[in-house]
């Protein structure tokens, strides 16, 4: 299954092309309260979130994960760190990817994926989450996404 979440769109773009390649159901992380379409109004309101700890309210079912091995999760930097979504979205289910082949996939603005899978390590292992494994990420510039296909489909094989 690929698990994502996508704020303007580029981490979605990539959910798609994988979910296609590799056969996949697809599930979209989805918040109480979205973010603002304006980029300093999210900048400004992440930051208090970053700063505080309280990562946004969730507002989606997750499907039942008995029947995947792996999980496909993509994410974005925000701050060269995880996006609160994702911690968000760990905090809350990250117990549920126990034994699952975790495969990342995250967009960025050029500089690359930061210190994201530290955090997505700490926050599975907070979540009481055992037994996954996390493999290789793919890291593609959120504006490079449509020119991907040969690395995304390397990627997946
Ligand atoms: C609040 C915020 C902080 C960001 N911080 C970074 C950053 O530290 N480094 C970076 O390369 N890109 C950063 N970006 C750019 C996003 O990672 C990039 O646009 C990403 O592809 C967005 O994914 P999405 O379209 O799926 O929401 C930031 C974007 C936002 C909105």
């Amino acid at each position: 299954i690929v698990i994502y979440w996508s704020r303007s769109g580029a981490t979605e773009l990539l959910a798609s092309k994988i979910a296609n390649l590799t056969n996949s159901d697809v599930c979209q992380i989805t918040l109480t309260n979205p973010y603002p379409a304006d980029y300093l109004e999210t900048r400004t309101r992440a930051n208090r979130e970053r700063d505080t700890g309280l990562t946004p309210d969730l507002n989606m079912q997750l499907p039942d994960l008995t029947q995947y091995e792996t999980v496909y999760l993509g994410f974005q930097t925000w701050a060269m760190t995880l996006s609160e979504p994702l911690k968000a979205f760990l905090k809350a289910y990250g117990n549920e990817l126990s034994g699952k082949r975790i495969m990342p996939f995250e967009t960025n603005g050029g500089y690359g994926i930061g210190n994201c899978l530290d955090v997505m390590s700490q926050l599975l292992q907070i979540s009481g989450a055992t037994n996954y494994t996390i493999e290789r990420p793919l890291t593609i510039a959120g504006n490079q996404v449509d020119v991907a296909d040969t690395a995304v489909r390397e990627w997946c094989d």
